[in-house]
């Protein structure tokens, strides 16, 4: 596989000494061929409520939504308060006061 690669490299590069617009074109195609792949699955999903789209876009820039679903339910306004605090502060998550608050009423809601 990777000699055959070798080799259509090196023809594409003799080729363009030879024929230049004709291996422009030929490479044209080479890197026209689609790449498909699966993407896995998302194993956590922020739950619907008000807020969700702050903290969709806040939250999940750094790690999963899962660092927030599998902490204990029912912790309280407090404990996400912190928990926001903490991501600005100790990890410099670049979120507004107006986000934050959004989020952190978001979080007491709805987990
Ligand atoms: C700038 C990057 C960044 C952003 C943005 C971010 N976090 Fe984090 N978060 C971290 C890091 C780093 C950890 C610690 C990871 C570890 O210990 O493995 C963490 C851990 C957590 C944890 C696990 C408990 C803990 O305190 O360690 C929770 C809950 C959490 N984040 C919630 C949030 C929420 C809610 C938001 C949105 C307000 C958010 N994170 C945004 C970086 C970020």
């Amino acid at each position: 596989m990777k000699h055959r690669l070798k080799s259509l490299a090196m023809a594409v590069a003799i080729a363009g000494t030879v024929a230049g617009p004709l291996a422009g074109a030929f490479a044209g195609l080479a890197a026209a061929k689609p790449l498909t792949y699966e993407l896995p699955e998302e194993t956590a999903v922020f739950k619907p409520g008000p807020g969700i789209e702050a903290a969709q876009n806040n939250c999940a820039a750094c790690h999963s939504a899962d660092y927030i679903t599998t902490q204990p339910p029912k912790m309280g306004r407090p404990f996400w308060e912190a928990e926001v605090h903490k991501m600005i502060s100790a990890y410099h998550a670049p979120i507004d006061n107006d986000d934050a608050k959004a989020i952190i009423d978001y979080l007491a809601a709805t987990y």
